[in-house]
């Protein structure tokens, strides 16, 4: 059995900036509203007339990833691709970036595993890497929400919440067995797939019944419960990290880094209380760029190690929860 190690990350979002008071001259929604229930300052959104995409902006996230991490597109074995905003219904991102970045004929599968979906997608390839399959696995999470949110008041519970971007790393194969990955945790739980869900088109449910509809069918927007959805992931990320901490008996205190999945800055700080860690060992960053879902770690990973506060020899935990529902904890030394 091998280790995995990170050894190279990117992020990239748009530069376009949306701020809540943007927000405000489209629906009946206000800064205030929005900072204190969410922590939300700002989002990025793809403007129109780009040609970023979830698959665009993952490439460039994996370019500046793959540099980073002293090696070439030649180098890479493999490409996991998490969103749950894919350019097309088939095929997935993950073939889109073999083709963007020249690669060579490699594999690459996506990750439907929304908020979840880094975890998930870190996790697939630290298996391919510990069983010897591949040396260098190309991990990424992107997102482009903007262009499937209701912007209406009708919509504003959900696409306040919302950002666009993409973050990515290079997952490599370490002889060191004292580092890199040391454990991941997934779960899931469909009976509560529709309470966070945008639940058409689906294949049960194809276009011309939505357009049949007389645009009464709203299905194709995001629909979430949100009370609901914020009750499962205080439990469900306790209960994630805890089961990772305790897997690699370490203790809450001794982390050095925590970075939830950024879905609301008070989920954030209700996990930080209840480990009781201190504001240095939490890195959120949904301030600037809303929840990113599937991007949302991987981006406040390489942020949080671009500004020095990811070092040799630290704990690293990561956790996610979502739609599905999903979530997983991904415990590194690194
Ligand atoms: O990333 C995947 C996982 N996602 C999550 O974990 C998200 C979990 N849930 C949440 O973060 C929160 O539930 C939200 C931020 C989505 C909503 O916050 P909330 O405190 O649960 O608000 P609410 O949905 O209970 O709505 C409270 C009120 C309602 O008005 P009434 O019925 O009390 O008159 C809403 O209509 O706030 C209203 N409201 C808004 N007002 C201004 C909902 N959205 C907005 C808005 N601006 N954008």
């Amino acid at each position: 059995m091998y280790n995995s190690k990170i050894t190279g990350l990117g992020f990239y979002v748009p530069e376009h900036i949306v701020t809540n008071d943007d927000l405000s001259k489209l629906m009946d929604t206000d800064d205030e509203w929005i900072q204190e229930r969410t922590g939300i300052k700002q989002r990025h959104w793809i403007p129109e007339g780009s040609e970023d995409t979830s698959a665009v902006m993952g490439a460039k996230a994996a370019k500046i990833a793959i540099e980073r991490a002293g090696l070439t597109k030649d180098d890479i074995d493999f490409i996991v691709f998490a969103t749950l905003s894919p350019d097309y219904y088939f095929p997935g991102c993950g073939v889109q970036i073999q083709d963007m970045l020249d690669m060579p004929t490699i594999g690459a599968i996506d990750v439907r595993n929304q908020c979840s979906g880094f975890i998930y997608a870190l996790s697939t390839a630290d298996q391919f890497i510990k069983t010897g399959m591949y040396k260098n696995v190309l991990v990424i999470g992107a997102e482009y929400h903007s262009n499937g949110l209701d912007k209406s008041t009708r919509g504003r519970g959900v696409s306040v919440i919302f950002g666009d971007g993409a973050g990515a790393c290079v997952l490599s194969q370490t002889e060191d067995n004292t580092k890199g990955i040391l454990s991941s945790h997934l779960h899931s739980q469909g009976k509560h797939a529709d309470k966070l869900i945008v639940a058409s088109p689906s294949i049960k449910h194809w276009v011309p019944e939505i357009l049949a509809s007389k645009e009464e069918d709203i299905s194709y927007f995001p629909y979430m419960d949100g009370t609901f959805v914020f009750k499962n992931a205080v439990v469900r990320f306790s209960e994630v990290i805890m089961e990772g901490l305790n897997t690699n008996k370490i203790n809450p205190d001794d982390i050095d880094l925590f970075i939830p999945h950024q879905a609301n800055l008070r989920i954030s700080q209700f996990i930080q209380k209840k480990f009781g860690w201190r504001n240095d060992q939490v890195y959120n960053n949904i301030m600037e760029y809303g929840n990113t879902t599937a991007a949302s770690i991987v981006i406040a990973l390489t942020e949080a190690w671009e500004k020095g506060k990811v070092k040799e020899d630290d704990i690293v935990v990561l956790a996610a929860f979502g739609s599905g529902f999903t979530w997983g904890s991904v415990i590194i030394r690194w």
